[in-house]
């Protein structure tokens, strides 16, 4: 399985970059590695962390209930369903879980009805660590995001980690937790929102995401809202009398345009984009209704606040100039940036490295600009979370050729190695789990790292005005 677990940097000429890089690796001290001609860097990203005396154990588990967990992972990806639509990926889970020695289920937690809970109890109160599993899939691409991959992932290790607890007789729970519809809809929102995980008292959340590009325990993302603008203007004849029209269709042009003016004055990592869902539909008559779509993202959660701000300005722009009635909708459900707790990565990766896995330094890992946005985002300001990417393959050992959302990687994430590479990730998850359980003090200090790092959280409900 080496060979895909190897995190390759193209290899560059001399130059201050790699020199830094150089100066990085010399720094890091004995466990670093530079390799010659592609060059790779094997980093011990575990520095300092002690491998878990029940790393086999684990590692054992997951391995003899491989059957399972492929038969499962097969049966999502072979049947795409779409958010609060996961009706089959719901019963599968839930009725395999209800099998399960020890664990209690509850379906569609929360009323939701795709949403479900699993709990085992240990000997008695201590940590409560929180698995989150996501099984929807894309309209007309499938399991494009992988997500079959995340429910394999957070069901094996929560299975191990309840396995190592029941054996070993430690305090503390493991709840596996069913959140559907991450793409768009934020289910862990929704779920945060109605107090699921608040009620359920968790001290951290666990999840992951395949990817086509390296593997890393540091998973950066944006802060997003989407927003739905609508334009209302006059009916006239086009040609008999256009001077009678209001032009909804020209509103929203001129705010596309706007948009796309201000992104010279955008940072690298904020993002708008959307698309025109209407604008009329005879030629002849000026167009009284113009709708559209648009997504906007941000560094963080005060950046997108800013963001959001602006391309409203722009939108009311388009409703000064041709006098539209603008409606503009802020979708409830919006992502907060995904904060990774780095005591909690630390461990991941003690594990990851331990069973094969290269990592890159966690100081290069951390300057990684921002790639697309998750619901998992609001659970990492509430709770201590990791989300580590991990890199999938094709059936023949080869990197899909495109990423996460196209119709390679929903081939990709279909595949055997891909399987096994989720159980790779499901014994590290795993293993994280049970040093939060058994490893002395290590809860606090991730407690205190959380609340050091933490940042304000602006709370804003979806909202409805009109301009
Ligand atoms: C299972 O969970 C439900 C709801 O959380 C609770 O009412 C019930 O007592 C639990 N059952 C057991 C056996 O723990
Ligand atoms: C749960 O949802 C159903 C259907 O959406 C609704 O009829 C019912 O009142 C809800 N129950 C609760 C307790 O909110
Ligand atoms: C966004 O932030 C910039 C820089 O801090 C500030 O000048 C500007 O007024 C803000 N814009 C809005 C619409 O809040
Ligand atoms: C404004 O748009 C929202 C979302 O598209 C819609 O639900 C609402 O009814 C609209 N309001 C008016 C006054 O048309
Ligand atoms: C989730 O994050 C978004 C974006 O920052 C924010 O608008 C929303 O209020 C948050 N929701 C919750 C329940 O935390
Ligand atoms: C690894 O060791 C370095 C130097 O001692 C330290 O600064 C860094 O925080 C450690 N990294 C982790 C992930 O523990």
């Amino acid at each position: 399985m080496d060979r895909y677990l190897i995190a390759r940097i193209p290899t560059v000429a001399p130059s201050v970059l790699t020199l830094g890089l150089l100066a990085l690796i010399l720094s890091y001290g004995p466990h670093t590695v530079a390799a010659t001609g592609s060059t790779y860097l094997v980093s011990r990203q575990s520095n300092g962390t002690a491998l878990s005396p029940h790393f086999t154990a684990i590692s054992d588990y997951v391995d003899s209930i491989t059957d399972d967990l492929s038969s499962i992972n097969t049966e999502i990806h072979s049947n795409p369903e779409l958010g609060y639509e996961e009706v089959k990926a719901h019963e599968l889970l839930t009725s395999f879980m209800e099998e399960q020695e020890g664990w209690n289920v509850t379906r569609s937690v929360g009323n939701i009805s795709t949403a479900f809970m699993a709990v085992f109890e240990g000997s008695g109160e201590g940590p409560i660590v929180g698995f989150n599993a996501e099984y929807d899939a894309l309209p007309e691409l499938g399991h494009a995001c992988g997500h079959n991959l995340i429910a394999t992932a957070s069901l094996g290790g929560a299975l191990a980690a309840a396995d190592v607890m029941r054996k070993e007789n430690l305090a503390g729970k493991i709840i596996l937790f069913g959140t559907p519809a991450e793409e768009s809809l934020g289910g862990k929102v929704k779920m945060l929102e109605a107090g699921i995980f608040n009620d359920a008292k968790i001290d951290i959340s666990l999840i992951s995401h395949p990817t086509s590009s390296g593997d890393s325990p540091y998973m950066i993302t944006t802060s997003t809202d989407r927003v739905d603008v609508e334009y209302y203007g006059r009916e006239a004849h086009a040609a008999a009398g256009p001077w009678e029209g209001i032009n909804a269709q020209d509103g929203l042009l001129l705010a596309n345009s706007a948009i796309s003016y201000m992104r010279q004055q955008l940072r690298p990592s904020d993002r708008v984009h959307g698309f025109i869902s209407s604008a009329g539909s005879r030629i002849n008559v000026i167009s009284a209704k113009a709708s559209g779509s648009y997504q906007i993202r941000a560094n963080d959660e005060t950046q997108l606040s800013n963001l959001t701000q602006r391309v409203e300005n722009c939108f009311k722009a388009g409703a000064l100039a041709t006098g539209a009635e603008l409606n503009f909708t802020i979708r409830p459900y919006g992502y907060a940036n995904h904060v990774t707790n780095d005591l909690l990565a630390a461990s991941y990766a003690t594990f990851f490295e331990e069973l094969g896995g290269e990592l890159e330094p966690s100081e290069i890992d951390k300057m990684k600009d921002p790639s697309g946005s998750t619901d998992q985002g609001n659970l990492s300001h509430e709770w201590p979370s990791i989300s580590p990417y991990f890199q999938i393959f094709n059936e023949d050992g080869s990197v899909p050729s495109s990423g996460p959302h196209t119709a390679a990687f929903e081939v990709a994430a279909g595949s055997k190695p891909a399987f096994e590479k989720s159980l790779v990730v499901a014994k590290s998850l795993a293993g994280v789990a049970v040093d939060v359980l058994t490893v002395d003090g290590l809860l606090e200090q991730i407690k205190e790292e959380f609340e050091k790092t933490k940042t304000p959280s602006l709370r804003r409900r979806s909202l409805s005005r009109n301009a």
